[in-house]
């Protein structure tokens, strides 16, 4: 046992800004709202709903995660966000058509009460989109400004004790990292100086670090994930997650390559295809888009398969993503995997996967799980990339040094043993010799 680190009580308003008024984020809200008045069940949440084993097996010690560590009731929380439509949380929520409308009548006044504050958006970084709600600015520097004005408005306004912010806006274009995202003085310079290398997202992350804000990026930008937003983080004491929620496929990819793994089963090819009809297809249907999704998409199996050390299981793996707007379905989106696998003496053999899933129904329970553990994280004082995290997340932030970890039980067993190290109670290493001598 180690001693518990101290951890600042939950108390007060906690201020969920939520940039990207879209499905994920009014299901979030509206789900919210229905979970806290009794109406729905918090399904999917480890937050809401998980337990957490400690001590030995025999000593029966199985609290809720929530009861393990001080995290911020759904009681206390107050949303907000920015969008570039106008269209109020309730009308957003009709609008991405998820929900039933019975079930959003029930929570429609809270809802409604949410209108979008004016968007920091440039169409060059989300080509299919553009919309009125939109700030004007100088440059980009004045823009973060103006968010930063928003920030403490939005705290004053709602007697917030503390805030986190989630990018859930639109997938933009593809992006590498430049000089201009080296340092906090090059990111600086480049707000000042508009760089094209800054897009709309990198600068509601600087905004949410330079105010001390924890921030995570539910999409596959580059947006925190540079050094220049780490030393501000640093700087700031922020704590930061991302990139990109894991949900559908993915996560049923990161399910089923460990199982394979575990039973060094060879995989030759995994074919992956989507249909998605909501305005997120929308978007991923500009090839820019795209491919900021497919590099996140792709990277999952290659780390959970390690090719260098089998190559003769994984070496020659053909790994193809797709995604297809196809309207009709909306955000009830139908993934298809064929995966070609090889067994004993080489001989093939074949696995197919048919998830028919709700895209937002599964993303909303991990925001609330990464506000809320980033919340934590601040008061614990932890900052910086929360790599215990990497369960939420298509691709894991992670230091220089080591690779991702995409296992999605190596995932949630480092999730825990934070918890547990945050509390001082032993870790669990599943040894448990102690129970046969
Ligand atoms: N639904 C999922 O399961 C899932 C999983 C992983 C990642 N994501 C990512 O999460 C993001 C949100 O998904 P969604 O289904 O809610 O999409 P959506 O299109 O319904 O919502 C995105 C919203 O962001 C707004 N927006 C775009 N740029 C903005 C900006 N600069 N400032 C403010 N608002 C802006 C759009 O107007 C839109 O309302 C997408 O990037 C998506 O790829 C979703």
């Amino acid at each position: 046992m180690t001693s518990p680190v101290e951890i600042a009580p939950a108390n007060g308003k906690l201020g969920v800004l939520l940039v990207g008024l879209g499905a994920v984020s009014t299901t979030t809200i509206a789900g919210v709202m229905a979970i806290r008045r009794g109406l729905a069940p918090p399904i999917g949440s480890l937050t809401q709903m998980g337990t957490i084993r400690l001590g030995k097996r025999t000593e029966n010690r199985t609290p809720k995660i929530k009861d393990f560590v001080p995290l911020a009731s759904l009681d206390d929380i107050v949303f907000g966000g920015w969008d570039i439509f106008e269209e109020d949380c309730y009308a957003a929520a009709r609008t991405a058509g998820v929900l039933e409308p019975s079930q959003l009548e029930q929570v429609r006044g809270e809802l409604e009460a949410i209108k979008p504050m004016p968007a920091v958006f440039d169409q060059r970084y989300v080509k299919r989109l553009d919309g009125p709600n939109v700030k004007k600015g100088k440059n980009k520097r004045d823009l973060a400004e103006q968010l930063i004005a928003d920030i403490r408005s939005f705290k004053a306004k709602h007697g917030c004790d503390r805030l986190v912010m989630i990018w859930c806006g639109s997938t933009e274009i593809y992006m590498k990292e430049t000089a201009a995202h080296a340092t906090i003085a090059s990111f600086e310079k480049a707000l000042e100086e508009n760089d094209d290398a800054i897009p709309s997202s990198m600068i509601y992350a600087y905004a949410a670090l330079r105010e001390g804000l924890p921030f995570a990026n539910a999409a596959p930008n580059l947006t925190a994930d540079i050094p220049a937003m780490l030393q501000l983080a640093a700087k700031m004491k922020s704590p930061v997650a991302g990139n990109d929620m894991k949900t559908g496929q993915t996560l049923i990819k990161t399910i089923i390559a460990p199982g394979l793994k575990a039973r060094l089963l060879g995989v030759k090819g995994w074919y992956s295809t989507n249909i998605l009809g909501n305005r997120d297809g929308e978007v991923l249907d500009d090839p820019e888009s795209f491919k900021t999704k497919e590099e996140s998409k792709k990277s999952a199996l290659d780390y959970i398969f390690q090719p260098h050390l089998y190559p003769e299981l994984y070496a020659d793996l053909c790994h193809v993503v797709r995604i297809n707007y196809y309207p009709p379905r909306g955000d009830n989106k139908e993934g298809w995997d064929n995966i070609d696998l090889i067994g004993w003496l080489g001989y093939p053999m074949q696995l197919k996967i048919n998830f028919l899933c709700r895209d937002s129904i599964l993303a909303a329970p991990i925001v609330l799980d990464s506000v809320l553990f980033l919340d934590l994280a601040k008061r614990a004082g932890m900052s910086g990339i929360q790599e215990w995290l990497s369960f939420y997340f298509k691709s894991p932030m992670h230091a220089p040094e080591v690779y991702p970890e995409h296992d999605l039980f190596i995932q949630l067993m480092k999730l825990k043993n934070t918890l547990r190290y945050l509390r001082g109670e032993e870790l669990i290493t599943h040894l448990g010799r102690e129970y046969y001598d």
